[in-house]
């Protein structure tokens, strides 16, 4: 069987207006992605995952839609994305372009229509409601004027649409096909185990994010996967989607990927695992044994960067940790899903000002919530402030830098051959050569107490999380190793590749 491009492939997500400004507003745009798709292409990833760029109110950092087929102005022209897209694939670059179906934006034509009392089937309109609360915090219904209320799992900006009309269907695999039209390689599905809601809409207990619940995960849900997926069959050159599922055990989450449905889906299970070689074994057994083509990733715009998330459980090991859990991830079969800004080894801006924070999850908890703004903060490219490059001249960016990113800036890593940028473009280069000669499978090998050790063909990966320094594996020799390794031993908060000719 012919590998998919996607099996393997390590794909960077672009959070779009943190990334780069071409336009000189203080935003990212698509010309400032396109531009330094080179840098993309030198660091060795497979594919870019951009966040959506469509026109929006922003009440969202534009997870809130008003227009499927368009280009926001804050982030260019439909133009500017053909030519994105075209600059990508010459570079050998995929683009996958993220699909927001579970809600739309409150000013989308067709929620405009709804308010004036037109085809409110299209969305979740009730007399009366139900106990669910927003993800963002506070009721998950707003009343509109003549007394009903809308159902919005997240924002009030973005109201859920109603999956049990036949409209709603139609209308995205028309959208689908229009991105697709346009040379997009693939989908990353926004909320994909949401988008229908149990029958009568029952109050419910717990109300998580990942719980199988009257909210999420209904199984009427697989039947949409099943249309997208004939649609993007339909299509040459192997296109994709991958969804953002999360759930509570990889069984379920394997539901998503029959061969039929979603070829990935993220496996959050890993990002949440703690620095422990038992819970990362668990883990990757139980993803391995659920799921014909895994994925792994550590951090996204949605979550604490993983540097700072390790720093916080054990302060002093985050940088040291976030490497050794890169060149893990990237040992595992199957593909690997990086965040923007994490080859810098950017931590979580945990001190923005209560005025620059954006995030509906700060603003709708009042402030209880610091929300997602500290993932955010745009990219530091070049020493030099206000901007470390991030946008032409002297503009101040959406959100503000912290003095630190000078250090961490693109320019200042750049030829160190000690910096984590280095060190992220050799794992990938390392990786890219030894993708088709390893076989998908892994087997453990015995380990030490405090590590985990295991081979795929001629790789070896040894990763220690614990206190002390362990012995090396048996090998012929050392590709790459996260840290200084010495004599023979793995020292704590450090992994290696190691090669083993028979
Ligand atoms: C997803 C996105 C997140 C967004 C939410 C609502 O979880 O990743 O950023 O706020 O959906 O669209």
């Amino acid at each position: 069987m012919d590998i998919p491009w996607w099996r393997d492939a390590v794909v960077y997500e672009i959070y779009v207006r943190s990334f780069a400004d071409a336009s000189g507003d203080g935003v990212g745009d698509l010309a400032g992605v396109r531009e330094r798709l080179p840098y993309l292409a030198r660091l060795g990833v497979d594919a870019v995952w951009l966040t959506p760029f469509y026109p929006s109110p922003m009440a969202d950092g534009g997870y809130d839609v008003a227009d499927y087929r368009d280009v926001d102005p804050l982030f260019g022209t439909l133009a500017d994305f053909e030519s994105l897209v075209s600059d990508a694939h010459r570079l050998g670059l995929k683009v996958l372009v993220d699909i927001v179906p579970n809600h739309s934006s409150s000013e989308h034509p067709w929620f405009q229509a709804a308010l004036r009392g037109e085809k409110r089937e299209r969305y979740i309109f009730r007399d009366k409601t139900n106990n669910w609360q927003s993800t963002f915090s506070g009721p998950a219904w707003t009343k509109v004027a003549d007394g009903q209320s809308y159902l919005h799992l997240f924002a009030p900006g973005q109201p859920d649409f109603n999956w049990r009309n036949p409209e709603v269907h139609r209308e995205f695999l028309d959208i689908l096909r229009f991105w697709l039209d346009r040379g997009v390689d693939g989908f990353r599905i926004d909320v994909a185990m949401g988008l229908y809601k149990a029958e009568g809409l029952p109050d419910v207990g717990d109300q998580s994010f990942k719980a199988v619940s009257p909210v999420w995960g209904q199984p009427e849900v697989h039947e949409v996967y099943r249309e997208w997926r004939k649609v993007l069959d339909g299509y040459p050159g192997e296109r994709m989607a991958v969804g953002e599922v999360w759930t509570d055990s990889s069984e379920d989450l394997a539901l998503y990927l029959r061969p039929d449905e979603l070829h990935q889906s993220f496996n959050f299970a890993w990002l949440q695992a703690p620095w422990s070689p038992t819970a990362f074994r668990k883990v990757i057994e139980d993803t391995l044994a659920a799921v014909p083509f895994a994925t792994w990733v550590l951090s996204n715009h949605d979550v604490v960067r993983h540097r700072t998330r390790y720093e916080t459980a054990d302060p002093g090991t985050g940088l040291a940790r976030s490497r050794a859990a890169l060149l893990t991830m990237l040992a595992l079969p199957g593909s690997a899903y990086l965040y923007q800004g994490e080859e810098l080894g950017l931590p979580e801006v945990t001190d923005l000002p209560d005025e620059a924070r954006q995030d509906p999850v700060f603003l709708q908890s009042q402030g209880k919530l610091p929300g997602r703004d500290g993932c955010r903060v745009p990219i530091p490219w070049t020493v030099d402030p206000p901007s470390h490059g991030f946008s032409p001249g002297g503009v101040e960016p959406w959100l503000p830098q912290p003095a630190t990113f000078a250090e961490l800036s693109v320019e200042k890593q750049e030829g160190d051959s000690d910096s984590t940028l280095e060190f992220y473009r050799q794992a990938l280069a390392c990786r890219r050569d030894l993708a088709r000669s390893i076989p998908y499978t892994l087997e453990w090998l015995k380990s030490p107490e405090g590590a985990l050790f295991f081979t795929r063909g001629s790789l070896i990966c040894a990763v220690n999380c614990g206190p002390k320094s362990v012995r090396l594996p048996e090998h012929d020799s050392v590709l790459l190793s996260s840290g200084p390794i010495k004599r023979g031993l793995l020292p704590p908060d450090t992994a290696v590749w190691l090669r083993r000719e028979s």
